[in-house]
């Protein structure tokens, strides 16, 4: 994956103001790559941009071979439906769902074949330790677990990149250290590339690489652990 030179800034009152100053980036296959910065720095922006949510002002996001500038809106919903998924900041997951139909979303927009579908998302159930729950509503979870069903969601197309807001940000530490090491296994397992965004410094720990963002400019703080 890799970002060059990516603007971006937002209107406010009448004036324009500078999110993302030129930020350049790149994480490779398999690798967790952690980015820190206080609220407001632009973190949730940088994964939207990465995700297709939004569009930079100026620079290139390229990933997997795709360069999100050449792609129309269908191309980017192919996009993060295949090839790049996220994880927002506050799940979005469906209360009223049962853990089984919110992990299966992915595959119906895809339009996966029933058995093929079934046969996925209960591998990823399993994968993320909640095949049990399968047929409960999601409304009825705690918050570490419907942070399972949101990556478990994310994993069941297979992407190729991972992106999760500020996935620790609702757990206490004890379950803040199981998400960051399944972040962990799924690189292993999938070569992945995954990328957290928090502002929590001690998950940073559990990361391969780690890289702040602050007034709009990206800086590498850790060297690749590859
Ligand atoms: N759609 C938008 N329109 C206008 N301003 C926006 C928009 N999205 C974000 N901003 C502004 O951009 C800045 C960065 O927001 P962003 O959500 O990327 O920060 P963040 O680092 O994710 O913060 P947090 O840690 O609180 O989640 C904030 O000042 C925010 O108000
Ligand atoms: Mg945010």
């Amino acid at each position: 994956m890799l970002l060059r030179d990516v603007w971006k800034s937002y209107k406010y009152l009448g004036s324009s103001i500078s999110i993302l100053r030129g930020i350049n980036m790149i994480a490779y296959r398999g690798e967790v790559v952690g980015i820190h910065g206080p609220s407001g720095s632009g973190k949730t922006t940088l994964l939207k941009i990465i995700a297709g949510l939004e569009r930079p002002d100026k620079g290139e996001v390229i990933v997997d071979g795709y360069n999100l500038n050449m792609l129309d809106e269908y191309g980017l919903a192919l996009y993060r439906n295949n090839v790049c998924s996220y994880i927002p900041q506050d799940f979005a997951v469906v209360d009223s769902m049962t853990v089984y139909e919110n992990v299966e979303i992915p595959l119906l927009l895809a339009g996966v074949d029933a058995g093929v579908r079934r046969k996925k998302v209960m591998e990823v159930l399993e994968y993320v330790g909640l095949e049990e729950k399968a047929s409960v509503k999601v409304g009825k979870l705690s918050g570490g677990e419907k942070q399972r069903v949101a990556i478990g969601r994310a994993l069941v197309t297979t992407p190729s990149v991972l992106l999760a807001d500020e996935p620790t940000a609702n757990l206490d530490w004890s379950n803040a250290i199981k998400v960051a090491e399944l972040f962990l296994d799924i690189k292993k397992d999938f070569s992945t590339t995954v990328i957290i965004v928090t502002h929590d410094a001690r998950l940073l720990e559990y990361v391969d690489r780690s890289m702040n963002l602050f007034e709009g400019v990206l800086k590498q703080i850790s060297s690749p652990k590859l």
